[in-house]
């Protein structure tokens, strides 16, 4: 029998998660069965959604069980099929475990053209993280031509992504990042208006304020915390949040002490509203049209940080707490 590398959960993260929280063991690749690929990886994604399947509490999304192989989205080679819609050669997308080589279900994976992008976008813009963006984006915020945008987490894989979608959409498009660098990638890369380093800046309600002049009509969060909280004293009447994801607070052991936000919802008649991109399944298709045009157009461009090698990923997801990714956080095999 054959085996393969394969890292698994060792302890559940108290606080920020460590190296010690994984380990590399080796696994045994079963006998290939009726219907199943054998398939080898080649681009892992690494997201910080991952955390909290690390905890033992409910969730959209099952917990890992320790000692047992993480997931997450991968690129795969088909290596050998039992199965008629795929063949050696083929490339497949979708969640598989952290594991070089691995025999899977077919179902739940999607065949990638590699001459059509290259295939690590498709752990990217053409694939979660864009439709995360645009489904986001226009189902909760629901933007309109010459509204203001705000975008937390903006230089990452979902926020880069979500900034041009709006400029696309005709609005203006002011981000929050976490270095010099990444503020000016946005505004040159990307097309935002403005963007904020929140790390340099004292008082993010006043920069917010200086940013957007006309107010924040729609606000797409993912970082949560003291950011959104700043946010709070700049948005319009009848503006809306949508709560895709709050990073600033993935690593906390206590409850975090936050301002009450039902004041400020109340006086500018504005919504908050949890996003999960998984309940929009059935609008997937319809989403990967969509950006896959614009992509095709040069209208949607991407950025990526990729490490290099299996024994790295680790290392790469932990990265995306300190901010060292500019756009998705991809490890190539
Ligand atoms: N709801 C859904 O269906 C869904 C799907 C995908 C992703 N998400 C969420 O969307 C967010 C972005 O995901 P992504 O994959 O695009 O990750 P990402 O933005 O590419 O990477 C994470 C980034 O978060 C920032 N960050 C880290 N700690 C922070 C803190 N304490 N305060 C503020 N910013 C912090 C860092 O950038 P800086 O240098 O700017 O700090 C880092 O680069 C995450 O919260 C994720 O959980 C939700």
């Amino acid at each position: 029998m054959n085996t393969t590398r394969t890292i698994t959960l060792k302890n559940r993260p108290t606080g920020k998660p460590e190296l010690t929280d994984f380990e590399f063991t080796t696994s045994e690749i079963p006998e290939l069965k009726e219907g199943e690929l054998l398939v080898s990886a080649r681009y892992v994604s690494v997201d910080p959604y991952l955390r909290g399947r690390m905890r033992d509490v409910p969730s959209y999304v099952p917990p890992f069980e320790l000692n047992k192989p993480i997931e997450s989205g991968v690129v795969a080679e088909v290596l050998e099929s039992k199965n008629s819609h795929f063949s050696k050669g083929d490339y497949v997308s979708g969640l598989l475990q952290w594991k070089e080589t691995q025999t899977a279900k077919a179902d739940g994976l999607i065949k990638v053209d590699s001459d059509k992008a290259p295939l690590s976008a498709y752990l990217g813009v053409l694939g979660m993280t864009g439709l995360t963006a645009y489904l986001g984006l226009t189902e909760i915020g629901k933007p309109k031509k010459g509204e203001t945008l705000l975008v937390s987490g903006a230089a990452g894989a979902v926020g880069s992504v979500v900034g041009q979608v709006g400029k696309i959409l005709g609005l203006r498009v002011v981000g929050i990042a976490g270095t010099d660098e990444k503020v000016e990638m946005l505004k040159s890369e990307f097309g935002f208006d403005e963007a904020i380093n929140y790390k340099t800046t004292e008082n993010m309600v006043e920069a917010i304020a200086n940013s957007c002049p006309d107010g924040v009509d729609v606000y797409f969060d993912n970082v949560g915390g003291a950011i959104s909280e700043a946010v709070l004293f700049n948005i319009n009447k009848f503006s809306r949040t949508v709560n895709c994801g709050a990073i600033s607070e993935y690593n906390n052991i206590e409850l975090p002490k936050s301002i009450s936000v039902q004041p400020f919802l109340i006086q500018k008649s504005s919504s908050m509203k949890g996003f999960v991109i998984s309940d929009f399944a059935d609008k997937h298709p319809e989403g990967l049209r969509q950006l896959t045009e614009w992509f095709n157009q040069g209208k949607l461009k991407y950025t990526e940080t990729i490490k290099e090698g299996f024994e790295n990923i680790p290392q790469a997801f932990l990265d995306l707490f300190d901010g060292k990714n500019k756009g998705k956080m991809i490890v190539k095999l």
